[in-house]
């Protein structure tokens, strides 16, 4: 049987420890994770994508079988070309369950050969957002608690804080 290969797909603008919990968990589900950064989305990101995948790669690189990588296009495609059978995705609340059923339901009607597993976030996670935790940074806090230290160290540096480590 091939290895499982799962994509986890978003982003990461930026990375939170809720992030964190949902790729370690997939990296025990499958064979091999690609986290992969979505680069032609319509938001405007903090990060550019090269900052984002210096980030993702700093965090992750303990972690043997997870990579990280960008793509454009479509994300049914992209898993087409890596050979990915499966979308990761994490849900919080139930805020997050209509956004991301309407994507499910666009990728299986684009590709229904690529499935979407969906892992509910831990409690501790589950009011952690990119936009929250940006919005603390911006104004000099530490945000450690609630993201990875490089995460914490860049948002602030970002925002012309002094980072402590
Ligand atoms: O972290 P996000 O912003 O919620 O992730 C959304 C993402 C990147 C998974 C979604 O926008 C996406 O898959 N974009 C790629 C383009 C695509 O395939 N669109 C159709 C499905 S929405």
């Amino acid at each position: 049987m091939p290895a499982r290969l799962a994509v986890y797909p978003g982003s990461f603008d930026p990375f939170t420890n809720g992030h964190l919990d949902l790729v370690k968990r997939a990296a025990q589900l499958f064979d091999r994770v690609i986290v992969a950064i979505a680069t032609n989305s319509a938001k405007k990101t903090l990060f550019t994508v090269e900052e984002r995948l210096a980030i993702l790669s700093e965090v992750l690189h303990n972690m043997p079988n997870v990579e990280v990588a960008h793509f454009s296009g479509l994300l049914v495609d992209y898993c087409n070309k890596v050979g990915a059978k499966a979308i990761v995705r994490g849900i919080r609340a139930v805020t997050d369950f209509d956004y991301e059923y309407a994507i499910y339901q666009l990728n299986q009607e684009l590709n229904p050969q690529v499935e979407t597993v969906f892992l509910l976030a831990g409690k501790e996670f589950s009011f952690v957002s990119s936009t929250l935790i940006k919005e603390v940074a911006r104004y000099g806090r530490n945000v450690e608690a609630h993201a990875p230290i490089a995460v914490n160290r860049e948002l602030l540096k970002k925002f012309g804080h002094f980072p402590t480590r």
